[in-house]
């Protein structure tokens, strides 16, 4: 085993403590990391605040270079920057690895923190550490001309809006709203502008109407005024959901236009639907998380020409507790980001 620092749960009241980690030796296809930035996601603040799951070392978007190579390795070297998200295995042979979906494998992805090894059986541990060892597959080459801070979040926020933006042919005409401007809306909103499509931001909070027009959406819909809502009814053929909490699906099935999808990304949790707000106007309820290996590349790619990253706040890694914190009370313009070289 090699030991590297980062920040764990004890349980769900106490918050994050600084600890030595273990990290496997490298098996041939591996390669060790040294994790530079880890973007904070709400998924982390649902998973530090769950009464299971304890010791927990969360983070699953970030970037660094690679330190070591396991002898199989071909496509890394030392010193690469690389980009790991929320996914650091999958079985690799079933019908979902087959098409490239790995985020659907069939044995269910290893997740990067929380999850079990596909070898020894351990407990992954997340990038809220100066070191993670993970398989080469899921190391991505971080594209030349992306800040690694601000690129970090693109990892499991970015990959999360891009898969449903792609495959719901988000492109020029499109009408699209996103709901929720967070740390995944934010992103969506930047990708579908570039995409070509015309955007609306769905929010709570009437502050962020500046920032959705720099962010390049046309409008912003403040989701508790009814006669707004009531003006951008089928309005939409495509609303992208990133709300963290639960809420009723109705009043933004409304906005869905004819043949339109409700692509539900950001609760995760059980929802109730009355059937007739879907027939009416043949509408579509779908959902995604994450992605498979080929669009993971695919959206580097495409942020990296286009010049997108993460709006972000980067913060010592000791400021851990105050982010999530802050998260929790929705003051955040976009991401936080964790600097962990305060880890050495
Ligand atoms: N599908 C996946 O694989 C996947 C991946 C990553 C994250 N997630 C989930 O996606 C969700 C969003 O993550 P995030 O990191 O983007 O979170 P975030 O940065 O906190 O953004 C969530 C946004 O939702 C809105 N919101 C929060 N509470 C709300 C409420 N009670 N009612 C209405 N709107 C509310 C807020 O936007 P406004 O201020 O604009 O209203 C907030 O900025 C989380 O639940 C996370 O676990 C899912
Ligand atoms: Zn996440
Ligand atoms: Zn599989």
């Amino acid at each position: 085993m090699r030991t590297t620092t980062g920040w764990q749960t004890a349980d769900s009241a106490s918050g994050l403590n600084r600890v030595p980690l273990e990290r496997r030796d490298l098996r041939p296809d591996d390669v060790a990391v040294r994790v530079d930035y880890c973007g904070v996601c709400h998924t982390d603040l649902h998973a530090v605040r769950s009464g299971e799951g304890h010791p927990l070392v969360p983070g699953h978007e970030f970037t660094g270079v690679v330190t070591e190579t396991g002898r199989a390795v071909t496509k890394l070297g030392i010193g690469d920057p690389v980009a790991v998200g929320n996914i650091v295995d999958s079985c690799g042979v079933c019908a979902m690895c087959r098409v490239g979906q790995q985020n659907f494998c069939h044995e269910f992805p290893t997740l990067t923190y929380g999850g079990v090894d596909r070898v020894d059986g351990s407990t992954t541990l997340g990038g809220y550490a100066r070191e993670c060892v993970v398989r080469e597959r899921f190391a991505h080459a971080l594209p030349a001309g992306l800040d690694p801070a601000s690129a970090a979040p693109l990892l499991c926020a970015g990959i999360t809006v891009w898969e449903p933006l792609r495959a719901l042919d988000v492109g020029p005409g499109s009408r699209v709203a996103v709901a929720g401007l967070g740390g995944l809306g934010h992103l969506a909103v930047k990708m579908a502008v570039a995409l070509g499509a015309a955007i609306t931001v769905i929010s709570r909070s009437p502050a962020k109407v500046d920032d959705a027009r720099k962010l390049g959406a046309h409008d912003l819909i403040v989701s508790t005024d009814e006669a707004q809502l009531n003006g951008a009814r089928e309005r939409f053929d495509v609303l992208l959901d990133t709300i963290s909490a639960p809420h009723d699906l109705a009043p933004y099935l409304r906005l869905v236009a004819l043949d339109g999808t409700l692509s539900q990304v950001g609760y995760l949790g059980p929802v109730s639907v009355a059937t007739i707000d879907l027939l009416i106007g043949r509408k579509r309820l779908t959902s995604a998380g994450s992605g498979g290996l080929p669009a993971t590349a695919e959206m580097l790619e495409f942020c990296a020409s286009h010049g997108i990253t993460a709006d972000i706040e980067l913060l010592p890694s000791a400021q851990v507790n105050e982010a999530l914190q802050r998260l929790a009370r929705n003051d955040v313009r976009y991401r936080f980001v964790l600097d962990l070289s305060d880890l050495d």
